[in-house]
C-alpha cells in the first residue's frame, strides 16, 4: 500500500497576511517539483484568502488552523469550516496548543472533524501525549482513546480523507523530538491499529498518518524512514522556506513513489 506522504507546515500565530503572501511565492517554486509528495501551508485565518490566491493554479495547498463545526451563529470569534471552505483544502484540528489553551476537548474535534468532511475538506487531526503521560507509560492507552474519539461516526468512506499527526506534547516545539523507531511504535500501536480495529486493514493501512514535533531538516530522514510514518506536521522549521523545501525534498526521496 503506498500513501502519499503528505508535509504540512503549521505556521501557528506567526506571518502577517503580507509575510505569508510574499512567503508562498519564495517557497513554492522550490517545494512545486516535488509532486510524490502532498505540500500544505497552514496560515493565519486572516491570511487564507490572500494566499489562496497567491496559490491559485499551484499544486501547493492552503490549510486552515482550526474550524468551528456549525456552519454559522453566535459563536463569537469562530470560523466555521463553511466559511474556511472556498480557500482551504485541509483543516488541522485537535492540535495540542487548542486543546491545552482554548479547551478543545475529544468531543469538540469529533464534532469539528464531521463539519470539515462535510464541506468536503480534509481533517488533519493531531493527537499526542503530554511528557507526564508518557513518563508514566499512558501514551498508547490515551493515544487510542484520542484516535478512537475523535473518528466517532466517521464513516470508511470519509476516513480516506482524514489524516492524523501524532505529535507527542513534549517535542512541540521544545527541540526534543521522539525517536524515529519510538514515533513509529506509537503510531502503530496507537493510531494504525486503533484504527484497524474500527474500520479494518483496507482502512488502516491507506490511512495518512504524519510525525510532529521538533521536526527539521536534520531529523527528517529518521521520521521518513519509518514504515508507519507519511509525512510530517511542521511548526518552526516550516518558518523558513529553505528548511520547508528541504523537509519535502527529504520526504520525497525517501519514500521515493
Ligand atoms: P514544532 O511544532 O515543529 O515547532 O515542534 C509542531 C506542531 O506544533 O505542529
Amino acid at each position: 500500500m503506498s500513501r502519499i506522504p503528505i508535509i504540512a507546515g503549521n505556521w501557528k500565530m506567526h506571518k502577517t497576511p503580507e509575510q505569508a503572501v510574499a512567503f508562498v511565492q519564495e517557497l513554492a517554486p522550490l517545494i512545486e517539483p516535488y509532486g510524490n509528495v502532498d505540500r500544505v501551508v497552514a496560515p493565519t485565518f486572516l491570511a487564507l484568502g490572500a494566499v489562496a490566491a497567491a496559490l491559485e493554479g499551484s499544486v501547493v495547498k492552503v490549510a486552515a488552523q482550526d474550524a468551528h463545526w456549525e456552519a454559522s451563529g453566535a459563536y463569537t470569534s469562530q470560523v466555521s469550516a463553511a466559511m474556511a471552505q472556498p480557500f482551504v483544502d485541509y483543516v488541522i484540528i485537535g492540535h495540542s496548543e487548542c486543546r491545552a489553551y482554548l479547551n478543545e476537548s475529544d468531543d469538540n474535534v469529533n464534532k469539528k472533524a464531521k463539519a470539515i468532511l462535510a464541506c468536503g475538506l480534509r481533517p488533519i487531526i493531531a493527537v499526542g501525549e503530554s511528557l507526564a503521560q508518557n513518563e508514566a507509560g499512558e501514551t498508547v492507552e490515551f493515544v487510542r482513546s484520542q484516535v478512537s474519539a475523535a473518528l466517532d461516526g466517521i464513516s470508511a468512506d470519509e476516513l480516506q480523507r482524514v489524516v492524523i499527526a501524532y505529535e507527542p506534547i513534549w517535542a512541540i516545539g521544545t527541540g526534543r523530538s521522539a525517536s524515529g523507531e519510538q514515533a513509529d511504535g506509537i503510531i502503530s500501536a496507537a493510531v494504525r491499529d486503533t484504527v484497524r480495529a474500527l474500520y479494518g486493514d483496507a482502512s488502516a493501512d491507506a490511512l495518512r498518518i504524519q510525525y510532529g514535533g521538533s521536526v527539521k531538516p536534520g531529523n527528517m530522514q529518521e521520521f521518513m524512514s519509518q514504515p508507519n510514518i507519511d509525512g510530517a506536521l511542521v511548526g518552526g522549521a516550516s518558518l523558513q522556506s529553505a528548511d520547508f523545501a528541504a523537509l519535502v525534498e527529504i520526504a520525497s526521496r525517501v519514500k521515493g513513489l
